[in-house]
């Protein structure tokens, strides 16, 4: 995902289809003119891309020339076209083919027409390689169309939001839905994940998604995906992730407006957070960040060893418990920590000092994302 200015966008379409769009229209082109050398005219800005590459497989003679229109502000299109850069030569008698990155209410195309109304061209062929029908409301034939897209504002590829995106290989669709802060939070027991949890969702207006809280009020509630889960606790085995990831998408779903989510205990496996993302992904969303409270082992020690002196839970009285819960979240968590940090969204945070200190840190990793 990108962000140009305010808006967000996603990806929509690879560099690959993009170039086999290209190679089908040079394709159709070259087998409609043959050996006929043909003017190429690029509408600019938007087709610079579009007509490097396509010339450049373009099997054949040809010439190559650029006119510049302007009727775009912001994401609408308007009636109102400027002439920039005319034609600055003769074109009595030649096949000119006007290449476009993108024909939208078809505005631009209808401006080009009354450019050639009397430039006495052969034949005027229109080559678009976007191109959206929904927004279109003109009747001008359009000759070769790479790919239809949607009604949804695009960037990449010569295409740009207020000046920015052009450069992009690849093609971008606009977020229609709220952009959500998305974060997975982890730490060693001891380190005061829960604690910092609950500032974070304060201060970023997040919900915080404890796995181990939804499995208890799934079961307490006798959902269905409640009883589910139990039934396989009760035969010792493992709740199958699809019913985790049920679960969890029950509580997104519940809070659909959310600002974004504090997932907590879960994923715990590389299957956990491709599922996590797959999930994230159907609603048109991402995890921004895997953020992991750092804490030396002997400081966790001496904290879980203070708190069981008054929280009378068992796994906190005894060391060597703590040690081998420590030692088993490393085992556990280095694998995930490798699947994030090769997406480049792994962030350790010193978890060791005041709560208000460690709050500081995690919120630089936050606002950056
Ligand atoms: P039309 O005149 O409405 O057909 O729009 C044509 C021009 O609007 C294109 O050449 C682009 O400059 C711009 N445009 C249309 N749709 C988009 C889009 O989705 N993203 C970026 N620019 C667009
Ligand atoms: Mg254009």
């Amino acid at each position: 995902m990108i962000k140009l200015h305010d808006l967000y966008f996603k990806p929509f379409i690879s560099e690959r289809e993009i170039d086999a769009a290209i190679q089908k229209m040079v394709d159709g082109v070259v087998a409609d003119l043959g050996d006929e050398v043909p003017v190429f005219i690029g509408i600019l800005n938007g087709s610079f891309m579009i007509v490097s590459d396509f010339v450049k497989k373009y099997p054949k003679s040809c010439e190559v020339t650029f006119i510049k229109l302007a009727s775009y502000e912001g994401v609408k299109s308007t009636e109102d076209i400027q002439r920039l850069i005319g034609l600055t030569q003769d074109l009595t008698g030649r096949t000119v083919v006007i290449l476009e990155d993108i024909i939208d209410s078809g505005n631009t195309l209808e401006e080009v027409h009354r450019i050639f109304e009397n430039e006495n061209v052969k034949q005027l062929l229109i080559a678009t390689l976007f191109y959206k029908p929904e927004a279109y409301n003109k009747d001008f034939k359009l000759h070769y169309v790479g790919i239809e897209i949607p009604n949804k504002f695009i960037v990449g590829y010569g295409l740009d939001y207020n000046g920015l995106g052009r450069d992009l290989p690849e093609v971008y669709q606009l977020k229609t839905t709220q952009h959500m802060t998305n974060i997975v939070l982890f730490g060693p027991p001891g380190a005061g994940k829960g604690t910092q949890a609950n500032f974070l969702k304060e201060k970023y207006d997040l919900i915080h998604i404890s796995t181990g809280d939804v499995f208890r009020f799934n079961i307490k509630n006798e959902t269905a995906l409640g009883m589910l889960a139990k039934s396989y606790m009760d035969k010792g085995e493992l709740v199958p992730d699809q019913v985790t990831i049920d679960m969890l998408n029950k509580e997104v779903e519940k809070n659909a407006d959310a600002k974004g989510f504090i997932f907590d205990g879960f994923p715990r496996t590389n299957a956990q957070a491709k599922a996590l993302d797959e999930l994230m992904d159907s609603k048109d969303s991402q995890i921004d960040a895997m953020v992991a409270l750092e804490v030396d082992d002997e400081v966790l020690v001496k904290r879980l060893l203070e708190r069981g002196k008054t929280s009378g839970r068992a796994d906190d009285a005894d060391e060597s418990i703590i040690r081998n819960r420590i030692k088993e979240y490393y085992s556990k968590t280095a694998i995930l920590k490798d699947y994030y940090a090769t997406q480049d969204k792994y962030f350790g945070v010193d978890g060791v000092g005041s709560i208000e200190d460690i709050t500081v840190r995690l919120s630089a990793v936050i606002d950056k994302l």
